[in-house]
Formats: C-alpha cells, structure tokens, sequence
C-alpha cells in the first residue's frame, strides 16, 4: 500500500449522507468530451462519472455538475455544454436540469429548488476567464450561488490543471475524491509504484520531449521499456541509425544519453533488452491514407522514407514480451493511428492485451484510450483500465503532483 492510501478513505463514501437529510452536492467532472454536429462523440468521460453521480443519487443526494468543455475565448457557444447534459440524462435515464449559467440568478434558483434525487448541469466553467486563474472570488461565488454542503472532485482529467473548480473551490467547501479520481489515481499509482512484475511499459507517440519524465521513471520502476510510434525514430536516430526521412528530434541527445546512462545503472550491458526499440519498421514516402504498408529493416530505409509505424517482426517481438508481462502500462500509440495501414502495431498491442485479461492492462489516456475505445467492441471493457486522462495521466505517471489531488490532502480532515 502507498502512503496516500489513507487520504482516500476521504472519498464521497467518507461522507455522512442519507439519515433524513438532503445534502446538495458540487461536482467537479470533467465533461472535455469531443462533440460532433452537436452531439457527443465520444462518452467515455460521461459514463466514467456515472459510479459517483449513482451513489450519491442513492443517498438521496441532489447533484450540482460543473465542467470545462475546450478552450472557449469566453462565452463561445460552440463550446456549451448543453449536449453534455443531453447525453447525461440519456445515461442516468434520469432528468438533467441544463442551466446555461455558473453564478448568476439562474445557477442560484436551479440550486436552490434542487430537491433530493434532482440532477443540474451548470454552463461551460470556461466562460468565466477566472476559472483558469484559480479564482477565490470565482470560487466563493460558486459556492455561493450552488449552497453546496460538500465539493466532491471527480474530474481526473483536469486534476492537473490549478484552476478554480480544481484547486480554489476546495478552499470553500469541505472537499472529498470522486470514486472516478479515486480509481484513476490508484490505478495508475498502484501499477507503476506497486506493480505485480514484470512491469512492462509500452511508450509511443509523437514526441520524446513530450514524455521524458514519463521514460526516466519508467527506467527506474519497469522491467522493460517498449519504444514505439514517431518517438522511437528519435531513439534510433540516437543510435547512429538512419531513419530516412521520418522526424527526429536532434536537439534530445542529451536527454536520452541521461536516460541510457540510467539504464545502464540499472541493468548493465543488457540495456537493449531493458529499452527495446523496433527492430523493423512501416514505411511510406508520404502521410496519407492511400499510402501502403511496406515492411523495411532497419539498415534499409531509403532517404525519401518515413517510419510510420512499428514494423511485422518488431509486432511480434513487442506482442511476445507484453504477454508474459503480469502489469503493462501503455502509454502513446505505436504507429500512425489515423491511417490503418500504419495502426498495425497499436491493433496488436489491444489484441495482446484484450486476449490477456490475467494482465494488469492500463491504457493512458489522450490518443491511446481513443484508440482502443475505436478498436474496442467492449468499448473499454477488454483492459483492466482505460484511463480517461490524457495530460492527467501523463503527469501522475511522470510523478508529478497533481494540484487538484494536493489539494484534496489539504482539505484532509475537514467533513463537517
Ligand atoms: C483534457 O482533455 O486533457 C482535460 O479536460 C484538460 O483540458 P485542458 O488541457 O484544456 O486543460
């Protein structure tokens, strides 16, 4: 057990609800989700909020809901979070009372006939430039206008930002974890700090500057170290391999000679079985759909080619190490996802995963949890976790604190 196991005991189930009494609830949830032609796209932060909604709605609770959705420039109603509520009520087959407003008359009368088992969503936070300036003012007034009796943070997705709904309203009301925020910080905490080994770790995606400190603490805490997607052209290019003319980033030598001289403290000369990188890779002469997949070794790649995904052996290489794994994080797609002659390696690392279930499986959030929710049938349900998190996550496995769960701890102790 890690040493915050104790704070999470103050989660909503910590709360001295029910006994007669009605309680009105804020909520933080993070409700960022992607909308098309005015609807949601994508409910996975929806649904992931439904196990706390469900409880305290079980207590008797009513629940006043308040998120960010994009980076509105202030009030930008393409930015509203009115299809959220929509989609919502759908979910919890419930009526969600949508309130296109945070503070003013409407937030407070919307609170104040809130009656037990009543569910309100409040506008966009982002409309309020002061939600980003982790605002006492803003907070206070929220507060205020929702006559909340405790705040309960949920939205993991945003724990990472210090913001008002994140970090200032705690300082307002007594203030407790979600069951999301409690199983997302587990989760993760647990697989990387307290993981059942080998711990394998599968890191792909763009860019290395991205994730060194994700890579420098999975040297410390993993068994192995899978590099995959444009990121492991940096890697090879390190190496004095030519990559043609895939993108490197030249200027992280001296990150990565830090790295490897981590590694080599650790592991000795077997580095390269520590820090696997391809062996093979996918090519094309250009990012496009029409493109073909063309398996090329490494000392092969033509100057006018770009590694745009892990290649066959390395598929296999890569698939042959995670399931003998008993915990894997992976974090960053493999190849270029988008195009599905280069989401081979991503397609394989699910299917290794998903046909594992004794695994340990958590998929970072961002674009790998898009990935295997689109590849998923169970939507999700084929891995251990799918984090809803995409910078959140990045900074909790980097061991960064995160300031929406500091300051939970701050708030330690303090339920009425
Ligand atoms: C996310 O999608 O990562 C969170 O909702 C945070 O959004 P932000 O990066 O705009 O703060």
């Amino acid at each position: 057990m890690n040493k915050r196991v104790g704070f999470f005991k103050q989660t909503v189930r910590g709360l001295p609800l029910g006994h007669g009494r009605h309680y009105r609830i804020l909520i933080r949830a993070d409700y960022n989700v992607p909308l098309e032609d005015g609807a949601v796209d994508d409910d996975l932060r929806i649904r992931a909020s439904l196990p706390t909604l469900r409880y305290l709605l079980d207590k008797g609770c009513s629940l006043i809901i308040m998120s960010h959705l994009g980076r509105p420039k202030g009030r930008d109603m393409t930015y509203s979070l009115e299809p959220v509520a929509q989609r919502l009520q759908e979910l919890l087959q419930k009526t969600v009372t949508f309130v296109d407003d945070i503070t003013g008359d409407a937030a407070h009368q919307a609170a104040a006939h809130a009656g037990s088992g009543d569910v309100v969503l409040l506008q966009n936070l982002r409309f309020d430039e002061r939600e980003e300036e982790d605002s006492e003012s803003f907070a206070e007034e929220i507060a205020h206008a929702t006559r909340a009796d405790y705040f309960v943070q949920d939205g993991f997705g945003v724990v990472h930002r210090a913001h008002t709904s994140t970090h200032a309203i705690t300082l307002q009301l007594p203030s407790v974890a979600g069951l999301l925020l409690e199983k997302e910080y587990m989760t993760i905490t647990r697989a990387m700090e307290e993981p059942e080994r080998p711990l394998v770790a599968v890191l792909g995606g763009a860019k290395v500057s991205d994730k060194i400190q994700v890579v420098e603490r999975f040297v410390r805490l993993a068994d192995t170290i899978l590099i995959g997607g444009a990121m492991a052209n940096t890697f090879l290019d390190y190496k004095d391999i030519h990559v043609g003319a895939s993108k490197v980033e030249a200027d992280q030598k001296e990150t990565l000679d830090g790295i490897y001289r981590a590694a080599h403290e650790k592991v000795g000369d077997t580095v390269d079985d520590f820090i696997v990188l391809p062996s093979d890779v996918a090519v094309a002469t250009k990012v496009d759909e029409g493109e073909r997949r063309h398996n090329q070794q490494l000392d092969r790649i033509k100057t006018d080619e770009m590694a745009l995904d892990i290649g066959d052996e390395t598929i296999e290489k890569f698939s042959s190490i995670v399931v003998n794994a008993k915990t894997v994080v992976w974090n960053g797609p493999l190849g270029v996802d988008e195009l599905r002659e280069f989401s081979h390696g991503s397609a394989r690392m699910a299917l290794a995963l998903a046909m594992h279930p004794e695994i340990e499986s958590i998929v970072g959030g961002g674009d790998t949890a898009d990935f295997v929710l689109k590849w998923d049938a169970k939507k999700g349900g084929s891995f251990s976790h799918v984090s809803t998190g995409g910078g959140a996550s990045l900074d909790l496995m980097a061991g960064k604190k995160l300031p929406g769960v500091e300051s939970l701890l701050d708030a330690h102790g303090k339920i009425r």
